[in-house]
């Protein structure tokens, strides 16, 4: 079982489920809203251990009850929390989700005391590997980057400058299509392996420009995409932790990565280790 650390935000979804997603300035209305726990950190951390890693959750939550809605997944499930920070006076981060019946998703997230997980409150345990993503301040990614010892994993979602010694420190960094497109040249500045998703259509994983390994993922019926990123990123850095080949470990990933939009929500959505290799042996792959 890999021991695996996530520096990242706690958020609390409220999501409306609509039929199709409002263009700038538009109302649509007939939602059904709902509130869910997520957070790009916290769904990979729960993701993480949902698919059979030990983990612990660097995170700052507010001193709000959406702190304890939000954490209460991870609490149940046995992610190691005692480095999760209240903060007094700030509100919890919260996203504003839109979810169209096509599956895909408008966010918006107000970060609260996610802003507050600044390099000096950083403590990081000991562990086969880190992962990271940009919902926290990037000083506090840098410092991770520069302190921590073992294997460094960075999402850059969502995408936003990141300090070049990250990406020369990172043993894996994850973006989308998107998200590639806008790093651009900037990503050759990577040492290590690169994993870019393309939704149905799959993930390549390269290195120095090389292809390692490609990837289409079983078919699903999308319900909602949020979080299947987060959990392709876990899944990708559970496997390869684990040892397994680049074409094994990005097969699991994009199959895990799939099972999370089969579902609505967030952290309901993340899919067990069983729940992925059923899908494998069902869907192809
Ligand atoms: O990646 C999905 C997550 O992004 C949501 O859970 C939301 O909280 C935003 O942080």
């Amino acid at each position: 079982m890999p021991s695996i650390v996530v520096v990242g935000s706690v958020n609390l979804d409220l999501v409306a489920t609509v039929d199709r997603l409002p263009t700038p300035g538009e109302t649509v209305t007939g939602a059904d809203l709902n509130r869910f726990p997520g957070g790009k950190g916290a769904n990979q951390a729960l993701a993480a251990k949902r698919l059979g890693a030990d983990v612990t959750l660097v995170a700052c939550v507010g001193d709000d009850a959406a702190a304890d809605e939000a954490l209460a997944l991870l609490r149940e499930e046995g992610v190691e929390l005692g480095m999760c920070q209240r903060i007094a006076g700030a509100r919890s981060g919260t996203a504003l989700i839109a979810v169209a019946a096509s599956g895909e998703n408008h966010i918006v997230v107000a970060p609260g005391a996610n802003r507050a997980l600044t390099p000096e409150l950083l403590r990081l345990p000991e562990a086969d590997a880190l992962i990271c993503q940009l919902e926290t301040p990037i000083e506090t990614i840098v410092r991770a980057a520069a302190e921590f010892t073992g294997w460094f994993v960075v999402n850059l979602a969502p995408a936003m400058h990141v300090d070049v010694s990250v990406l020369q420190r990172a043993d894996l960094v994850v973006v989308n299509e998107s998200e590639a497109a806008w790093y651009g040249d900037s990503l050759r500045a990577c040492s290590g392996m690169i994993a870019t998703t393309f939704g149905a259509a799959g993930a390549v994983l390269s290195k120095r420009g090389e292809d390692l390994a490609r990837t289409k993922p079983p078919r699903i019926e999308a319900v909602d995409t949020t979080a299947a990123g987060d959990t392709f990123t876990a899944a990708l850095t559970v496997a390869l932790a684990e040892g397994q080949e680049p074409e094994e470990a990005l097969k699991f990933a994009c199959a895990a990565g799939a099972a999370a939009a089969t579902k609505l929500g967030a952290q309901p959505s993340l899919p067990t280790r069983d729940d992925v290799i059923r899908l494998l042996a069902d869907g192809g792959g």
